[in-house]
């Protein structure tokens, strides 16, 4: 019998939701690891890494709309689901978020960041 690798996941409660205003990202730190989370205006969240990979511009500060989030700096975009930016930057990561029966934004890390 054949085994898989198990990974163990820690989840993080970050804090009411309504620390997100709508339409809007906010970063936090996850483990000294910088994590931007959007509230989408579709009621959806998302959370991605918080520093952008062409040049460490503050991801949680890009406009958003309900795929997508747009840099502030150069204005380079990042998928919100796969992270990969279609004007051709390496990708941010993207972490699994939800809110919980409390209203609480829940963030899961798999101990890789
Ligand atoms: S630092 Fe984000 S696009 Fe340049």
């Amino acid at each position: 019998m054949t085994t898989g690798d198990v990974t163990a996941v820690t989840v993080h409660r970050l804090g009411p939701l309504d620390q997100v205003p709508v339409g809007e990202g906010r970063a936090y730190v996850v483990n000294g690891v910088q994590v931007a989370v959007f509230r989408l205006r579709g009621g959806g969240v998302r959370a991605v890494s918080a520093v952008c990979p062409h040049a460490g511009g503050p991801i949680a500060d890009g406009q958003i709309d309900e795929a997508v989030v747009v840099c502030p700096l150069h204005q380079h975009a990042y998928d919100l689901v796969t992270g990969c930016s279609p004007t051709g930057q390496p990708p941010l990561r993207t972490y699994p978020v939800h809110v919980d029966d409390e209203g609480c934004l829940v963030l899961v890390t798999d101990g890789t960041s």
